[in-house]
Order: C-alpha cells, then structure tokens, then sequence
C-alpha cells in the first residue's frame, strides 16, 4: 500500500525533534497526507496499543504516550509500512542502524522517539482512529477504502 501511520512520541516531541524528524521523513521521499499535534487520553492510548495488553510494559507504555503532547500523521510513499520502519530502525534504539530515526532522536526502547505501522491493515486503521476521510490528503485522492471523500489536492 502506499500509506503508513506514524506518532511522533511525547520524549521527542519535548525534546524539540518534530522538526529535525519530519526533515528525515520528507527527504526520504513520503509525503505528509496528514498531520496534527494532540495529546492522547488514557482510554485512546489503551485502545490504541491493546494488542499489548498483557504485556509487562503496557501500563508504562500508557503512561509515557499520554505524557504530553504527540504528532500523528499519515505518510505517503510507494510501499510506505516497509519503507517506513526501514526509515526508524529497530524498536531499541541501540539495535537500529545508524542514520535511521531511532538511532538519530530515540533515548531508550520505551522512549523510541516514533511509531510506524507494522501492516497496511494497522496503517488504515490507525490513520482513521485519528483522522476522518477528508482529513487525509493523499496525492491524488486515490482511494484506498471506500474512501471516496478522500480530497485530491
Ligand atoms: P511502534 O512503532 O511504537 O508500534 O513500535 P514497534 O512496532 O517497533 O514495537 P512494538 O509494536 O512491538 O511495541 C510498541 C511499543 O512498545 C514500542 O515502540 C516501545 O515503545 C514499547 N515496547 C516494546 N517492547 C518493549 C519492551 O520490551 N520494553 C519496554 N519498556 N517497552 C517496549
Ligand atoms: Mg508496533
């Protein structure tokens, strides 16, 4: 598909690297098909990262995504989900290669900086648990769902 979903989280957010990550994303060649600054609340973050919850993390990993403000957006790029968790490495950011946005702006495995869909299924989703159809600006208005509102530029 050629839509991914991404957060930047609230570490780099205060951390001033909105600017310096969204500089990585457009040079790599995505375009931003939508975007807004939001801070989630606990039962948006619960639903957001359900599948994690029987994870040990979970309650911190809650914690730390509704600490402060975040990014969400919607990026547009041929084969985008792969492309993009290309672009941020690996989940621990000691293990992402170097020049990759983990390596570059994440402080520790919980606090990685970013997120990028891990399925073109979870992108869609994820992108409408934020975004309404007429949010989402992609190049040419394609459709990707039965998206017919979706608005071509
Ligand atoms: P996302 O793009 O944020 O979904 O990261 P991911 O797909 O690389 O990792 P995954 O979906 O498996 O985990 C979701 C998030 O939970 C990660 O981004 C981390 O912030 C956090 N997380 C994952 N594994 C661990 C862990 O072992 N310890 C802690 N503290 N946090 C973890
Ligand atoms: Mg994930």
């Amino acid at each position: 598909g050629n839509l991914t979903f991404t957060m930047i989280k609230p570490g780099a957010v205060s951390n001033e690297y909105i600017g310096p990550i969204l500089s990585k994303i457009t040079e790599a060649g995505f375009r931003i098909a939508a975007m807004k600054m939001i801070k989630l609340r606990t039962a948006q973050a619960e639903v957001f990262y359900g599948i994690h919850r029987d994870r040990p993390f979970f309650k911190s990993l809650v914690e730390f995504m509704t600490s402060g403000p975040i990014v969400v957006a919607v990026l547009e790029k041929e084969n985008a989900v792969e492309a993009y968790r290309a672009l941020i490495g690996n989940t621990n950011p000691e293990e992402a290669k170097s020049g990759t946005i983990r390596k570059l702006f994440a402080e520790s495995v919980s606090k990685n900086a970013v997120h990028g869909s891990d399925s073109d299924e979870n992108a869609l989703n994820e992108a409408m648990f934020f975004f309404s159809r007429s949010e989402i600006f992609t190049k040419d208005g394609e459709v990707m769902m039965a998206a017919n509102q979706i608005v071509p530029r």
